[in-house]
């Protein structure tokens, strides 16, 4: 499976992420998890330790690497760089291993049409596709919240798209906007997981406004999922009730998939 996770900025995407990542893990699947946002902080959400972190620099800041794999040359008329770089041996090079989940923190992500046409963007447009097409493990990909990001270049490939909302209609106006996008590109799955959910009603705004999509569950508003994130540590480490959750969405995706 190769999964996207998007929705509005703040809604519990890298949360939801990082959990997962490490669900998978203990259940002995192979997972990458790539944060591909520039404001990167999926690592804290896996449980790495700061220190494990230090010295790590995102992908699409390895100025040197980057040219040495698309051979750019500077020229009078701008750069010459090759269009399929090797990309094939970056994730055992650059990714962090953490209780199982390897993490690759790639600090950009190569946007559809408006997006630079610059030796980084491709390569990480090469590193997404090959992520998502040739690869066996499982892919959980942490998105930047908005839309701009999602585009061919970056989730074009993914099997699903995951929406995290949070109860509220301005989330769940943006998982409209992210399925008409999705279809754009020709992913038919787009799941929904509620998340910070308080009450009855909560659950209500939820189900009654997304009707017309597949809901793997919810995860409760949860002062441990704030505790975590005070400590920089993983709520997988520190809270049973979201692991809980979290494989509850993750047994769901399954039988989706397979159905
Ligand atoms: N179920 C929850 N209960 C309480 N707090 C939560 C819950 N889920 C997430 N949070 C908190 O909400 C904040 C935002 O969560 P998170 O970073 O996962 O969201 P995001 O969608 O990735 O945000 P961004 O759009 O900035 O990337 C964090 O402080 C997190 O600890
Ligand atoms: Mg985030």
């Amino acid at each position: 499976m190769k999964i996207a996770i998007s929705g509005k900025g703040g809604v519990g995407k890298t949360t939801l992420a990082g959990v997962m990542a490490r669900t998978l893990s203990d259940q002995n699947e192979t997972v990458l998890a790539i944060d591909a946002d520039p404001d990167s902080n999926l690592a804290s959400a896996v449980g790495v330790p700061l220190e494990k972190l230090n010295g790590i620099t995102p992908l699409a800041e390895m100025t040197k690497f980057i040219e040495e794999r698309t051979e750019t040359r500077k020229g009078g008329y701008g750069s010459i760089f090759k269009l399929n770089p090797k990309v094939d041996d970056i994730p055992e090079k650059f990714s962090i291993d953490h209780e199982g989940v390897k993490l690759l923190i790639l600090g950009s992500v190569p946007q559809g049409g408006g997006g630079c046409f610059c030796p980084e963007n491709v390569l990480l447009k090469n590193l997404l596709s090959h992520l998502f097409i040739q690869r066996n493990e499982t892919v959980i990909v942490d998105m930047e919240a908005g839309l701009e990001h999602l585009g061919r270049g970056s989730t074009g490939y993914v099997d699903a798209f995951i929406v995290v909302v949070e109860p509220g209609m301005r989330s769940i106006q943006t998982a409209r906007q992210i399925r008409k996008l999705a279809s754009d590109l020709g992913i038919k799955r787009v799941f929904v997981v509620g998340n910070k959910v308080q009450s009855k009603e909560d659950e209500g705004v939820i189900h009654e406004n997304l009707k017309d999509f597949p809901i793997l569950g919810l995860m409760r508003y949860n002062s441990k999922i704030l505790e975590a994130d005070r400590k920089g540590v993983s709520p997988y480490d520190i809270d049973e009730q979201v692991k809980k959750e979290v494989s509850a969405i993750l047994e769901n995706m399954k039988k989706a998939f397979a159905a």
